[in-house]
């Protein structure tokens, strides 16, 4: 169904921020709910919010009851990784070598890639993200794919080829010519094109020589519109190989903050072991962390300290991390983050975690101004959502007595099985097939 050029307004209860929630505030004055509003969207970005029906000239859907919001904005992601999510038994060195780099050697294949790299859009908009930071694999045609297949789709993608010149199987190695020429060429192609952007991407510190983490910050600081995605800290024997193989560096992150790839348009996955120094180095550049709750469980990681972020004034957004992540869904990763707080002794307010995938993401990316909000101007890239998926859920919602109860509860039992339809600049890019 395609409403390109038409004036199209949504009806339901209106959630998003406009401003970023203080921890532990379950009455914010950042949440911004709009019960039973009609969300105007024309050419593709939202034009307002009333309560009043909107005339003739208006294409009218009218979901009374249910939750609209921005469309998630998923941090982390690995397109390839949809084949290895939920593999038995590993932690992350050996979950890397047993299922993950050979179902990436299979994007040598282009047609592969290419029908890997729109299953992988469609699925994350069946799971209500809108927006994402994606790892594809080292080939320059897994690079393409991905982003020809968001074009197509109108998506806000944020991608760029991995780079890996050692310690990973030949197959999956560039170096650091290659690798250079190959960027340039996809920089060149992609980089500002449609919602696309390009990122630098280094796998992590240890699939990278000296040389190629070097190549990288000059990348970085010849453009710095240019984006930079890794991963840091996720592991303890992953920490304890980068000691050996940077000896002279201070912490893992100082591995890349020396090679100039610490700016505030990096995108560092995990931090889970970083210290007092690192998170002022982080926030001090204005990078982001990119928290993977479902994932630090799964592979077993370790209990990201959010509050610690937080306080040392951080950026932290939310990922689904897959396939170390066990669902693309944002609402479910929510969950998890929630409960990686419990275990740590702090709580998650529902508002602090939908930030994080929402207005929080988008400020930390720069584009607070495209996406995460509703806000006017906003491009309309807006989900709709069932506050309740079967009879437990819905019992439950009933029982809410302040917003944050019920927002809260929605967040902690929701899945993508809640999500009726999701816009992207406008255009109808998902419905589900079985409305009730
Ligand atoms: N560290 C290096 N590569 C990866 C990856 O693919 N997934 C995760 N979770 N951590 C990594
Ligand atoms: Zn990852």
């Amino acid at each position: 169904m395609s409403e390109r050029g038409a004036r199209v307004a949504v009806r339901g209860d209106l959630l998003d921020f406009t401003g970023a929630p203080a921890w532990g505030e379950t009455d914010s004055a950042a949440v911004r709910f709009r019960p039973d509003h009609w969300l105007l969207i024309e050419d593709g970005r939202i034009a307002g919010a009333q309560t009043e029906a909107p005339s003739e000239g208006w294409l009218r859907h009218d979901h009374a009851g249910r939750l609209i919001l921005p469309g998630f904005i998923d941090t982390h992601v690995h397109s390839p990784q949809l084949d290895v999510i939920a593999s038995y038994g590993t932690e992350l060195l050996d979950w890397l070598t047993t299922h993950t780099f050979p179902a990436e050697a299979r994007h040598a294949d282009i047609a592969h890639t290419e029908a890997t790299a729109s299953c992988f859009l469609d699925a994350l908009l069946a799971h209500g993200t809108t927006a994402a930071v994606v790892f594809p694999t080292v080939h320059k045609a897994s690079v393409n794919a991905l982003f020809a297949a968001a074009e197509t789709r109108g998506m806000r993608v944020i991608a760029g080829k991995v780079l890996m010149d050692r310690n990973a199987p030949e197959n999956l190695r560039d170096d650091v010519v290659t690798g250079g020429h190959d960027m340039e060429e996809l920089i060149a192609r992609w980089h500002g094109r449609a919602r696309l952007a390009y990122a630098v991407t280094v796998r992590f510190a240890a699939t990278s020589s000296p040389e190629q983490l070097a190549l990288a910050g000059h990348l970085c600081a010849a453009d710095p519109s240019l984006y930079m995605q890794t991963h840091v800290a996720e592991n303890r024997a992953e920490v304890r190989w980068i000691k050996e193989l940077f000896p002279a560096a201070r912490s893992y992150l100082d591995v890349y903050a020396d090679a100039g790839l610490l700016n505030g348009k990096s995108v560092f996955a995990h931090g889970i072991w970083l210290d007092d120094t690192d998170r002022a180095a982080l926030a001090a550049a204005g990078a982001q962390i990119a928290h993977s709750p479902s994932s630090n469980l799964f592979l077993g990681s370790g209990l990201f300290g959010w509050r610690a972020a937080e306080q040392a004034g951080v950026n932290v957004s939310l990922a689904s991390d897959v396939g170390g992540g066990t669902s693309l869904s944002m609402l479910r990763n929510m969950a998890d983050a929630y409960k990686i707080q419990a275990l740590a002794g702090e709580r998650l307010t529902a508002w602090k975690a939908l930030h994080a995938a929402t207005r929080g993401a988008a400020h930390a990316l720069g584009l607070g101004d495209e996406i995460g909000s509703l806000a006017v101007g906003s491009m309309a890239d807006v989900c709709i959502w069932d506050r309740a998926a079967g009879p437990v859920a819905a019992r439950r919602d009933v029982l809410a007595r302040t917003l944050h109860e019920q927002v809260f509860a929605w967040m902690t039992l929701a899945d993508e099985r809640n999500l009726v339809a999701a816009y992207v600049a406008g255009e109808s890019r998902y419905a589900r097939v079985l409305s009730s």
